[in-house]
């Protein structure tokens, strides 16, 4: 597999790791980006020998996601992929603790899990620390795995990631943190004592809503080497092309978060003050529950938002149908703003409220974006 070059090691701030990490180290006529190796099988001889057991084009795209998270990544086909490797290594019987608000697709999935008997799930509320820790500790049965995602889909809600990982460590419990939402320039869990970080590669890290794909990073060299394996197994592996564009659309990831940002900040204040609007819900706003540790853990709020709207789930509906600049549609940490009442997915928890709108949020002019949300929620009001 592909060695970090010299470009992974000297540079330590973010930003530039991000254009730099997970290229063909330099020489005379050597490409500026990873080839894109598309070959099934390799001639024999070498460590690798077949796509599902590595690719060069994966390995650059390992090489500048684990720079970035601290750990050695392994990518997947999917964030849903990569989260059952993860679920795969939990021993038969096994708890998890997780977010009593996940991502649908986590949630239906160890809901599954737990009723066929493979695992024991444990839900809990991420805000309460000692709710959390009494999870993870049990009755006299502690947890052999924590998942959390912090902020939570779509609920926004922050867990204390060090206070969860202080007391995972002490159980011998591996914390692993989905760290979807924030991408690693904005919150490093192994650095707040997780071991593993889990992405929707999809989302915020490619960026540009054209594939999809997952990772899981760690610091735990056993753990890597299990992960790695599990991908062999169960052959979720991406392609070399989505590898390509996924590390290409990283290049930017920096100053596509900070605009994003930005403009998730000034939607979420002028929200507020928007008759249509009951309650907005991000991490950047004073009024958010959990700010403060938000601010403690992250170098930013993120690029998602969530907000609930007077009145019923049509009129939530109505306002996502009446955007012409956003998009009424799924997924998030794209260029473009997207949006979405949650419970139009059969699926989805029902204790989200039915009239909640999530909001990702893109790189567009903001002033574009706000009349366009003002004139969709104004239908309403
Ligand atoms: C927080 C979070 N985790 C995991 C996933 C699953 O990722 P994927 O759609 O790439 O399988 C998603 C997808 O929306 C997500 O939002």
């Amino acid at each position: 597999m592909v060695e970090p070059h010299a470009h992974d090691k000297n540079y330590t701030n973010l930003d530039t790791i991000a254009v730099h990490a997970g290229r063909p180290t330099p020489g005379p006529d050597v490409p500026m980006n990873p080839p894109i190796v598309a070959s099934s099988t390799l001639h024999a001889g070498g460590p690798i020998g077949y796509h599902r057991d590595g690719n060069e084009t994966l390995g650059y795209l390992e090489s500048v996601i684990g720079t970035l998270e601290g750990g050695q990544a392994t990518v997947f086909s999917s964030g849903m992929a990569a989260a059952n490797a993860a679920f795969d290594l939990i021993p038969m019987g096994g708890v998890i603790v997780a977010s009593q608000y996940s991502y649908t697709g986590v949630a239906v999935r160890l809901g599954e899990l737990h009723d066929m008997g493979r695992i024991v799930l444990r839900l809990v509320d991420v805000t309460n620390a000692s709710a959390v820790e009494a999870a993870i500790r049990g009755d006299g049965v502690p947890a052999n795995w924590v998942w959390i995602e912090s902020p939570t889909n779509p609920m926004m809600e922050i867990c204390d990631i060090r206070s969860a990982a202080t007391v995972a460590r002490e159980v011998g419990a591996i914390l692993a943190i989905d760290n979807t939402f924030m991408t690693p320039v904005r919150q490093r869990p192994l650095e707040l004592g997780a071991t593993v970080v889990m992405h929707s590669v999809t989302k915020g890290l490619a960026g540009h809503s054209d594939l999809l794909m997952g990772a899981l990073v760690t610091n735990n060299a056993e753990l890597h080497h299990e992960i790695v394996e599990r991908r062999v197994l169960l052959g979720a592996v991406p392609s070399a092309f989505d590898g390509f564009l996924a590390a290409r659309g990283i290049r930017t990831l920096s100053i596509r978060v900070e605009r994003a940002e930005q403009n998730a900040q000034a939607l979420a204040e002028r929200l507020l003050d928007h008759p249509a609007i009951k309650t907005v819900l991000y991490p950047g706003l004073p009024s958010h529950p959990n700010a403060d540790i938000a601010k403690e853990q992250t170098d930013g709020p993120g690029t998602v938002l969530s907000f609930d709207v007077r009145g019923t789930a049509d009129d939530a509906d109505k306002v996502c149908k009446a955007v012409q600049l956003i998009s009424f549609a799924t997924s998030l940490g794209g260029v473009e703003t997207l949006m979405e009442r949650r419970r139009r997915w059969e699926k989805e928890n029902v204790q989200v409220p039915e009239t909640l709108i999530r909001m990702a949020v893109g790189i567009e002019n903001v002033e574009d974006l706000w009349r366009d949300l003002k004139a969709a929620l104004d239908t309403i009001v």
